[in-house]
């Protein structure tokens, strides 16, 4: 199916699908099975996507599909902050793969932008088995290589499209890994301080910088301020500051 299976660190078990529905959607169902903390699905193309919000990730061959089983032990309400450190990875990968590349940048919660373009989304699903208890999360990253949509509300890119050259699927997700392994066993030492910072000094936006920021059945907008210390984002409406836990950021119409 591919030139080369792909090396992993110790610790992960890779499942290769020449073409599945959805890696998320099959790796939630092998998370409630009981898959082991580091399985990962991997597809070479999906038939039926998704991305945050309900869209659709339309997923032709040539990107790279995949989705991680995690069982972290940390509070539920801190499984946001793996959209960050899986952030990080990608554009981790994204350096190590094609080092020409310059303006690459993160967009709150967790997409990855080059040239103000979105290269990279990532959609996380989590199960709780008590209130206070995660029984899994599952990471699911999409990167685009060799395609992307057009017409989407916020800008798309691929690599190819950005005159990066080729890069096949295997050895970006062999990068995203080892990004996300060494970013990981931070976030689990140290906590959420060392992501803040380093996706902070590669944000999209700047503090100060007028943005829309629409939830479910609305927008608010104003002004960034941060990220804070659980990585909500914090805007400043006309004097009053809201945090915000999800939502979608535009620039200001
Ligand atoms: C977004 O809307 O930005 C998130 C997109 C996430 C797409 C990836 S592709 C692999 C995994 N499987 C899915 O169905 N979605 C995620």
């Amino acid at each position: 199916m591919t030139a080369r299976q792909p090396r992993l660190p110790p610790g992960y078990r890779l499942l290769c699908y020449d073409s599945i529905g959805s890696t998320n959607d099959e790796a939630k169902h092998l998370a409630r099975d009981g898959a082991a903390e580091g399985t990962l699905v991997w597809a070479l193309e999906q038939t039926a996507g998704r991305g945050r919000r309900g869209r659709a990730w339309v997923s032709p061959r040539g990107n790279l599909y995949l989705s991680l089983i995690l069982r972290p032990d940390r509070p539920v309400g801190s499984a946001a902050q793996l959209g960050f450190v899986a952030a990080l990875a990608v554009g981790g990968a994204l350096r190590a793969t094609r080092p020409r590349i310059e303006r690459l940048a993160y967009k709150w919660p967790n997409d990855v932008l080059i040239n103000r373009r979105k290269i990279a989304g990532i959609l996380l699903e989590s199960e709780t088995v008590a209130p206070e208890k995660l029984r899994f999360v599952v990471v699911g990253v999409g990167v685009n290589l060799t395609a992307s949509p057009r017409g989407t509300e916020f800008p798309a890119t691929s690599i190819m499209a950005e005159g990066l050259g080729e890069v096949m699927p295997q050895a970006m997700l062999e990068e995203f890994v080892a990004h996300f392994q060494s970013w990981n066993m931070r976030w689990q030492a140290e906590g959420f301080a060392p992501v803040r910072t380093a996706w902070l000094a590669a944000a999209a936006i700047t503090p100060g910088e007028p943005i829309r920021v629409r939830l479910d059945a609305l927008a608010w907008c104003g002004r960034f301020l941060d990220i804070d210390k659980e990585g909500n984002l914090l805007l400043d409406c006309t004097g009053e500051t809201r945090r915000i836990a999800a939502g979608e950021v535009f620039p200001a119409a």
